[in-house]
């Protein structure tokens, strides 16, 4: 009830009878009393004066449920928006959701994960009030097989957000992290439960260093941060409401063409990975030279070692040169 209160004040921009609050949420206005009440005790500064009502006191947004489901201008993408002040980690979180039946579009956010998940089982750092730590609920209607591209999505989505946010030129290491001057600034874990022909959802899981002022000395030269980078703080409300819209549109894009295809022009431009020397970290590691991406985002690479042309799916690749 405050929540659409608050929306009402926001909205209104000015002073808003408790009778007329009342009315457009059919409620009492001691119903509206008690939830003016109520936002106050959650800080937010709302002037009462007799015979105008209650007016919103304009305050800074803060990284809350609240504030960033006010901000949201997307349809689907963050939908709810479930917001943590600590929790395990957002992909848990989104997981135990999806199972409870929530819709695609549904968000987990957490000021800080205790237990936030990396690739390959490592763990992801997650301290409070630094970071976009974040996971999402998507049902796409695609074989298994064809998940990896989500990530891809979900990557060319957060390097797009990052550009509008803050003017940066980030790139990206296929097939989802996101760098900035050869160290890293968001890693993405997807998530997924399927059977042999069917996904029933997937979870990319975001994690974006956006305030983070230093890094643990084994770190440094590997990781950095928005506010490292542009010397400057970062408005997360800003940049996780950029990141829906871009995953927004560029999942509907993906789904209507069934294909990566509409997106692999913006993705191939920053792909740092293209034309690079790298080393595939498979079973059996080896070297070769990145040639191309092909329709559906995979790498085709010609090796080292007997100079066949092969296509590589998933996994890690490192680039020669590069410590991430
Ligand atoms: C990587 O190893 O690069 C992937 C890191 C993914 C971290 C994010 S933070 C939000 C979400 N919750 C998690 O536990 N992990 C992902």
């Amino acid at each position: 009830m405050e929540d659409i209160i608050l929306e009402l004040l926001r909205q209104e921009g000015d002073f808003l009878s408790g009778e007329e609050i009342g009315k457009r949420l059919h409620v009492s206005r001691s119903a509206v009393w008690k939830g003016i009440r109520k936002l106050r005790e959650e800080g937010y500064e709302i002037q009462a004066v007799t015979n105008k009502g209650y007016c919103l006191v304009e305050q800074e947004a803060r990284y809350n449920g609240k504030d960033l489901t006010a901000a949201l201008k997307t349809e689907k993408m963050g939908r709810p928006l479930y917001f943590y002040e600590e929790t395990d980690s957002t992909n848990a979180c989104i997981r135990r959701l999806a199972q409870e039946g929530a819709p695609e579009g549904t968000l987990a956010v957490a000021d800080v994960q205790t237990a936030g998940r990396g690739r390959r089982g490592r763990a992801w750092t997650s301290p409070k009030g630094s970071g976009i730590w974040m996971s999402l609920l998507l049902r796409p209607n695609i074989p298994p097989a064809k998940a990896s591209l989500i990530t891809l999505l979900s990557g060319l989505s957060v390097c797009k957000a990052i550009e509008r946010v803050t003017g940066l030129r980030p790139q990206i290491k296929w097939p989802n992290d996101i760098l900035l001057n050869g160290k890293k600034i968001v890693g993405i874990l997807t998530e997924m439960e399927c059977e042999m022909s069917d996904i029933y959802f997937v979870v990319p899981g975001i994690g974006i260093n956006v305030n983070t002022e230093s890094f643990p000395e084994e770190l440094q030269q590997k990781a950095t941060s928005l506010r490292l980078e542009l010397g400057h703080e970062v408005s997360r409300n800003d940049l996780l409401c950029a990141c829906m819209e871009e995953i927004e549109s560029h999942y509907a894009k993906f789904e209507a063409a069934g294909s990566f295809l509409p997106l692999l022009e913006d993705y191939r431009k920053r792909c740092i990975t293209l034309g690079a020397t790298v080393r595939v970290l498979d079973r059996e590691p080896f070297t070769a030279d990145v040639l191309d991406l092909t329709d559906d985002g995979e790498l085709l690479v010609r090796r080292a070692d007997n100079g066949k042309e092969q296509v590589v799916f998933s996994g890690e690749v490192s680039i020669r040169g590069l410590q991430v």
